[in-house]
């Protein structure tokens, strides 16, 4: 099951059918999604959910990710990263708030995946622009944005990856 979520059913979309999931699938989603492992279990992460009804929401999010594809998705899931609450590496001092914050975000992925949603990873959105337009309490920073939905066609892109081989060192 997790094999053929990993190598197939988890892709990104960016084309989302008309069809809503209900509030309920996502909250599902996302209580799978927050048993994600997290350094010294800190879970330095909160999760903003922006539904198809949220019409301030988008117009948010699509000023800070200006791609017009990403307002198909009816749900957005907000990932953010609380770097006060991370666990820093004692001999480097290397915080962990985004290495915990990818892996909520790829639970939230495969469990979306699993429900037979699909998402997208969106890292490349003007983080200003997007706090500018949405209040996130203090110290709470948008790292990540997931479009949710379901997508609008069955066609899964095939995977390109590099070699196993050429990646072992
Ligand atoms: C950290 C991260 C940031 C990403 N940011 C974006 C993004 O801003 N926009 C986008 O369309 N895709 C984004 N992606 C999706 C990648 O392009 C995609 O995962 C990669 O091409 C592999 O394709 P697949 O997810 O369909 O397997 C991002 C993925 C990751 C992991």
């Amino acid at each position: 099951m997790i094999k053929q979520l990993l190598t197939h059913d988890r892709y990104s979309c960016r084309s989302y059918s008309d069809r809503i999931p209900t509030a309920g699938q996502i909250r599902e989603v996302l209580e799978t999604a927050h048993m994600a492992p997290s350094a010294c279990n800190r879970q330095p992460w909160r999760l903003m959910v922006i539904g198809p009804d949220d019409e301030e929401g988008r117009q948010a999010v699509a000023a800070a990710y200006n791609r017009p594809w990403i307002l198909s998705a009816p749900y957005y899931v907000i990932v953010c990263g609380v770097a006060d609450e991370a666990w820093v590496r004692p001999f480097d001092n290397k915080c962990h708030v985004d290495v915990d914050v990818a892996i909520l975000t790829e639970h939230i992925c495969l469990a979306a995946s699993e429900a037979g949603l699909a998402t997208c990873w969106v890292c490349n959105f003007d983080p200003a622009e997007l706090t500018s337009k949405i209040e996130f309490p203090q110290g709470v920073d948008p790292v990540v944005i997931l479009p949710t939905g379901y997508p609008a066609t069955t066609d899964i892109p095939e995977k390109k990856r590099k070699e196993l081989d050429d990646i072992l060192i």
